[in-house]
């Protein structure tokens, strides 16, 4: 099920960043026969703790990098099913959660709010100022340490061929 609806997506993924990702979930192999190889963007996620949530920056080293498109949930270490806590304090001209139903539709479980894709149609460059607030729900730690998945589609000189290309983010752990 997740598998078919993540071929149907893909393209959608980066292409119609105007309404942001259908896709509720990452699966490498299938991001691959949809968009080739992917490239090293430049970009991590930086977490700290502040108080009860954490905050989320997205940082970027390849200052040719033009940002397409996200996807951006944080679950138990090699989970898939369940996306954890909630998003909140982003920008909303940029950024936006996964429709419900196509998180229902992916077999994915999680508040709406817990499943992060871009708002935006325009390319920009990613700044350092985007960050986004992460908390998680009662229990969510009960096993310990979270991980952060985020995959983003980007332009780069670095593969200039017209098409965005696309990393996923070195796994990130969300300390306990
Ligand atoms: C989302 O997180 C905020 C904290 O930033 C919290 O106040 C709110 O209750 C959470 N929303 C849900 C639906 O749990
Ligand atoms: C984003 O987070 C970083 C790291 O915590 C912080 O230095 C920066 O001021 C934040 N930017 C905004 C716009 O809040
Ligand atoms: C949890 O994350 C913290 C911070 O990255 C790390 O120091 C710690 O070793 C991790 N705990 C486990 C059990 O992996």
């Amino acid at each position: 099920m997740k598998f078919i609806a993540i071929v149907a997506s893909l393209v959608a993924l980066v292409s119609s960043s105007k309404n942001g990702s259908p896709l509720c979930y990452y699966d490498d192999q299938t991001m691959q026969q949809g968009m080739g190889s992917p490239s090293a963007l430049g970009y991590s996620i930086k977490v700290s703790k502040v108080g009860t949530s954490y905050n989320l920056q997205l940082v970027n080293t390849d200052q040719t990098a033009v940002y397409q498109g996200i996807l951006l949930f944080v679950t138990t270490p090699g989970g898939t099913d369940a996306h954890l806590g909630n998003f909140t304090n982003f920008d909303t001209k940029k950024f936006k959660s996964v429709d419900p139903s196509f998180c229902s539709n992916d077999g994915v479980s999680g508040l709406a709010t817990a499943t992060i894709t871009h708002s935006n149609p325009s390319n920009y460059v990613v700044g350092s100022g985007t960050n986004f607030t992460w908390t998680p729900n009662a229990g969510d730690f009960a096993n310990g340490n979270l991980s952060l998945t985020a995959v983003v589609a980007a332009f780069t000189n670095s593969v200039p061929s017209g098409i965005p290309t696309w990393q996923h983010l070195a796994d990130t752990v969300v300390p306990k």
